[in-house]
């Protein structure tokens, strides 16, 4: 279909690697005893195609993961790939033009400038990276999250949940490799929420889009493949073909379980999730 890519990109590594892979990514704010180790040791492949949440208590890790797979955050130590592509030693310049170009961001705050119209916003990921804007495919966008009227508008004069399509259209005019959010339903009331997580999960499925999702919310978790429950900075568990139950009772135990908020000084090396609990 039109949205898909058209042809392969020989500038993109080839599809035998996985979408987004961590080796050992550790992230440390501070040093010392007063040190913070926000992921202590993260190994994981996310194909491509795929759609992951990622859960866990508030201080486990989430958003410093999000960011570190994004190449918005640089790890401690460890490495981060994009299509088997090593870029966490990718020089600040690359790093930026990458993420222009292969990445898509999707945040609880919609993050749109409010001074340009809602096309505008859907292009800024465009015009930034200095190519062609693409107006067609802005309006192909904007009609697939149900705003195809909106165009002109400015994101002041739209509700939450339509700010956050225009968003979602905004992360995806690149046709990225993958596209992450953290907490996109966070600012969202039941039934929007649910809209939006269509639309990514759309994303996934017409698109071949990957989608990384931080999410609090059990039934929001539930539209992905696959949860990843962070614990104190580390993978504490996982579950494929999730249910809200389901994920919402993993998440019961893990909250008893885990020490997560706490700082570094508190746990010894990198003990298992509940160790010192
Ligand atoms: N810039 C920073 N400086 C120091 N510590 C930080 C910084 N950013 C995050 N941390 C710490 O790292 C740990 C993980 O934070 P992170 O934001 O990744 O958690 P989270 O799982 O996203 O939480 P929440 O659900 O509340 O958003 C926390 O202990 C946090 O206090
Ligand atoms: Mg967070």
């Amino acid at each position: 279909m039109a949205l898909r890519r058209e042809r392969p990109r020989t500038d993109r590594p080839q599809a035998a690697h996985p979408a987004v892979e961590l080796r050992a990514v550790r992230r440390s704010y501070g040093r010392g005893d007063s040190a913070v180790h926000a992921l202590r040791g993260i190994d994981l492949a996310l194909g491509r195609g795929s759609f992951t949440a990622v859960m866990g208590p508030s201080g486990s890790g989430k958003s410093t993961f999000l960011q570190c797979a994004a190449g918005l955050d640089r790890p401690t130590s460890g490495e981060v790939l994009l299509g088997g592509e090593e870029i966490t030693a990718l020089s600040e310049n690359r790093l930026t033009r990458l993420r222009r170009s292969r990445i898509g961001f999707v945040f609880q705050s919609f993050n749109l400038l409010p001074s340009l119209s809602v096309q505008q916003n859907v292009l800024l990921p465009q015009r930034l990276a200095g190519g062609r804007q693409d107006r067609r495919l802005a309006k192909e966008l904007l009609a697939r999250v149900g705003l195809a009227e909106h165009g002109g508008r400015r994101p002041g004069q739209l509700s939450g949940g339509q700010q956050q399509r225009v968003a979602i259209a905004r992360a995806l005019i690149t046709r990225p490799e993958v596209v992450f959010a953290d907490e996109p339903t966070g600012a969202l009331d039941t039934r929007t929420a649910h809209e939006v997580l269509g639309l990514l999960r759309q994303a996934v499925d017409e698109m071949g889009a990957t989608v990384v999702m931080v999410t609090h919310d059990p039934v929001a978790a539930a539209h992905a493949d696959r949860v990843l429950f962070l614990a104190d900075g580390e993978l504490a568990d996982e579950l494929l073909r999730p249910d809200p139950r389901t994920v919402a009772d993993r998440m019961v135990t893990l909250t008893a379980t885990s020490g997560s908020g706490r700082t570094g000084s508190g746990r010894a090396g990198s003990g298992q999730v509940g160790a010192a609990a």
